[in-house]
C-alpha cells in the first residue's frame, strides 16, 4: 500500500460507514455541541469510562463549571466532587491544571491546533485530534484503540496487520479522511459508534455489520460470526 494511496475498499468502506452513521449514528450530547470547553470535558471524561456513565456527569458537571474560566477558577475540592464516581480522579486534575494553562496562557481559549493541544496537561494524540475535530472541525485523524482496532480489521490482512505499529495506522486514518471538513467530522464519530456497536473487542457483530462487505475481516468471516 503506497503512503498517498487509499486502499481498494477504501471508499466503499466510507460510503457505507457514512451512510449507516447518518441513519443510526448515536445522538450524544457531546455531538451536539461545538464548544471546546464542552467537547475537552466529555473527551476526558470519555478517556476511561463508557459511554453511558459519561451522559449521567457531563451535563452536571457543565452546570456547576459552565465556561473554562469558571472550572480554573475553583477548587480542587470542588472539581473532585463534581468527579466523584467517574473515577480515575488524575483526568479530573489534569482537567483542572488544563484550564488553568488556558486562563494563564491561552487567554481563555481553547486551542484548535494539534500539537498545541498536545502540549496540555493530561492531552495525549488522540485527545488533541478529537478535540480538533470534533469541536473545531478541522480534518484530523483521532485515533483510540477502538478505532485503531476498526482499522485493523477493515483494512490490513493479518500479515499487514502484525506489521503496522500505531504510526502506520494514524497514517491509514490520515489517508482515509475525508476532504469536506463536516464529512471528515461523521467520518470520526462514526468510526467510535462502529468500533463500540459492532466491531467491538470480543465478540464483533461482523453478520449485522453495516460495512461487513468492505471488510477484510467480516468479508471473510462465515455468515454465523
Ligand atoms: N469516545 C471518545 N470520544 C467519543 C465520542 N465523541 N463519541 C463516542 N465515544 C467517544
Amino acid at each position: 500500500m503506497r503512503q498517498h494511496r487509499q486502499p481498494a475498499n477504501a471508499l466503499r468502506f466510507k460510503r457505507r460507514l457514512l451512510r449507516w452513521f447518518r441513519a443510526q449514528g448515536r445522538d450524544l450530547p457531546w455531538r451536539r455541541s461545538r464548544d471546546p470547553y464542552e467537547v475537552l470535558v466529555s473527551e476526558f471524561m470519555l478517556q476511561q469510562t463508557q459511554v453511558t456513565r459519561v451522559r449521567e456527569y457531563y451535563s452536571q458537571f457543565l452546570k456547576r463549571f459552565p465556561t473554562v474560566r469558571h472550572l480554573a477558577a475553583s477548587s480542587p475540592g470542588a472539581v473532585r466532587e463534581a468527579w466523584d464516581g467517574l473515577g480515575y480522579y488524575r483526568r479530573a486534575s489534569n482537567l483542572h491544571q488544563l484550564a488553568k494553562t488556558i486562563v494563564e496562557s491561552h487567554d481563555g481559549s481553547i486551542p484548535s491546533e494539534p500539537a498545541v493541544l498536545e502540549a496540555l496537561p493530561g492531552v495525549g494524540r488522540y485527545t488533541a485530534g478529537a478535540v480538533a475535530s470534533f469541536a473545531y472541525e478541522r480534518r484530523v485523524p483521532a485515533v483510540d484503540t477502538n478505532v485503531a482496532r476498526v482499522l485493523r480489521r477493515v483494512f490490513l490482512t493479518p500479515a499487514a496487520d502484525g506489521a503496522a505499529g500505531p504510526l502506520q495506522i494514524w497514517n491509514l486514518a490520515r489517508r482515509l479522511l475525508p476532504s469536506r471538513r463536516q464529512t471528515a467530522w461523521d467520518f470520526n464519530q462514526a468510526m467510535m459508534d462502529l468500533g463500540s456497536l459492532y466491531c467491538t473487542a470480543r465478540r464483533p457483530r461482523c453478520a449485522s455489520c453495516p460495512v461487513r462487505p468492505a471488510c477484510h475481516t467480516g468479508s471473510r468471516r462465515g455468515s454465523r460470526a
